[in-house]
């Protein structure tokens, strides 16, 4: 007996060992691994270089310079873990300084320790740091491009202006971060702007409206080459039934492949769009794209695209709580998100009416526990099921338990009236 509880205190103590020796062994994360996590949720106080970020610089404290040799020296490996880990507040510095205990593991927060490691890694170290390619965050683009550029021109979609989509791909990559500078309508509304992940996630990112003379400047510092952008702007003049816009593709960078689509909006008649397209498609909803494609577009001279058409009813093409599927085709992220809700809200609706039904028939069943069978239950109903079920689940319960004819409660041997609904109980 004895024997054995040594033997288990052994076996105890060389898991211990194991697991002890392989934490040790995970402790140096990995860099690379860490750059992502790094990039998706530090850069835009930290910057992508440790230097600093655009919104750190709005902190007070801003954040140190995690690229500072000298001080990063004296920073261990496991305070730069706390922190990370905790967040500021828990080890004496600013409260800005979020806890991602909750958000990383602890191999995660490894990881990020060895990338934000690699910042202030002397310049004769064997690995450079990832980062070494990268510009300084406010550096001036000059020599990008754009890989593909799909926009999408979508009037008086979910609301009376017309809504603008943009989904880029900057190039060439490793140019990486850089700032790019979209151009943006005069009182546009901005609904989102940021980056695209790897994982095709939109992520919005901190941006800048810069206000020029025709028109405005959207800046954003960008650590990957995907982007986004969508706002609603009304360049619509009058109020009348005839409506006209001309809209402008004049990107500051040259792009290899534009796809232009303009939807043309429910309700509306005598269509007209300059030039004309090259392919057309209507949806299940009977929303009709028109659709262009050009290719080496030079910087600064995309096509203007005029749109016009009468439309006198006032409500947009589909309202934004509408039920309807959204459309299939260019990939809106509010409609994603719409369409996340509709899914989520008629689950939940499904499963109420569910746990409804099954409470109705299950005290229904009960109360006319002899007749179930003869109840004028559709074949093949929903309702059919939900019989089959409480009638399955009724079997196997005991003979002698009793229920009120009238409202179905289960009544004690002792009860003389039904608690629920006051109906005398014959014995
Ligand atoms: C909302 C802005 C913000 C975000 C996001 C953020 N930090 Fe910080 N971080 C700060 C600020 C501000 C400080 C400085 C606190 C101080 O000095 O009082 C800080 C401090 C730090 C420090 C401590 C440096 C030292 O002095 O020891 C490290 C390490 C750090 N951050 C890493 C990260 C990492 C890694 C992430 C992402 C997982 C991250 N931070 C995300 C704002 C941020």
């Amino acid at each position: 007996m004895q024997l054995r509880v040594v033997l288990g205190l052994l076996a105890l103590l060389g898991l211990c060992g194991i697991v002890l020796g392989r934490s040790a062994t995970a402790e140096p994360g990995d860099a690379q691994a860490g750059r992502g996590l790094y990039i998706r949720l530090c850069a835009s106080c930290h910057g992508v270089t440790g230097q600093g970020g655009r919104m750190g610089a709005m902190l007070s404290p801003p954040p140190r310079n995690l690229a500072d040799q000298a001080y990063m020296h004296g920073r261990s490996e496991q305070q730069l873990f706390e922190v990370i880990q905790q967040g500021g507040a828990a080890v004496g510095l600013s409260a800005a300084m979020n806890a991602f205990g909750n958000q990383l593991n602890t191999q995660q927060i490894w990881d990020v320790v060895a990338y934000v490691r690699t910042f202030a890694a002397p310049a004769s170290a064997a690995a450079p740091p990832l980062s070494a390619t990268a510009r300084p965050p406010e550096a001036p683009a000059a020599d990008l491009s754009m890989a593909r550029l799909h926009l999408s021109i979508w009037p008086e979609y979910d609301d009376p202006r017309v809504l603008v989509i943009l989904r880029g791909e900057m190039a060439p990559a490793q140019a990486f971060p850089t700032r790019i500078g979209l151009p943006l309508p005069k009182g546009a509304e901005i609904i989102g702007a940021g980056m695209i992940s790897e994982q095709n996630e939109l992520l919005v990112h901190p941006h800048q409206v810069l206000p020029g003379d025709g028109e405005d400047r959207l800046e954003m510092q960008l650590p990957v080459p995907r982007f986004f952008l969508e706002f609603y702007y009304n360049p619509f003049t009058t109020t009348g039934a005839a409506k006209r816009l001309a809209y402008t593709v004049a990107l500051p960078y040259p792009i290899t492949v534009l796809e232009v689509d303009v939807q043309q909006p429910l309700q509306s008649s005598e269509f007209v769009l300059t030039p004309p397209p090259a392919e057309r498609s209507t949806d299940e909803r009977g929303l009709t794209y028109h659709r262009f494609v050009y290719h080496n577009v030079a910087a600064g001279q995309g096509p203007t695209f005029t749109i016009a058409y009468t439309k006198t009813a006032r409500t947009p093409s589909v309202t934004q709580r509408q039920t309807q599927p959204p459309p299939p085709a260019p990939m809106h992220p509010t409609q994603v998100r719409v369409r996340r809700a509709l899914v989520g809200g008629s689950v939940l609706v499904g499963a109420i009416v569910l746990c409804i039904g099954w409470a109705w028939l299950t005290r229904r069943s009960r109360s006319r526990a002899r007749s179930v069978a003869a109840e004028a239950v559709p074949p093949g109903s929903l309702a059919e099921a939900f019989v089959a079920l409480v009638q399955h689940e009724a079997t196997p319960v005991a003979a002698p338990v009793d229920f009120c004819t009238d409202c179905g409660r289960k009544l004690l041997p002792e009860d003389r009236f039904c608690a629920d609904c006051g109906k005398p109980v014959p014995r």
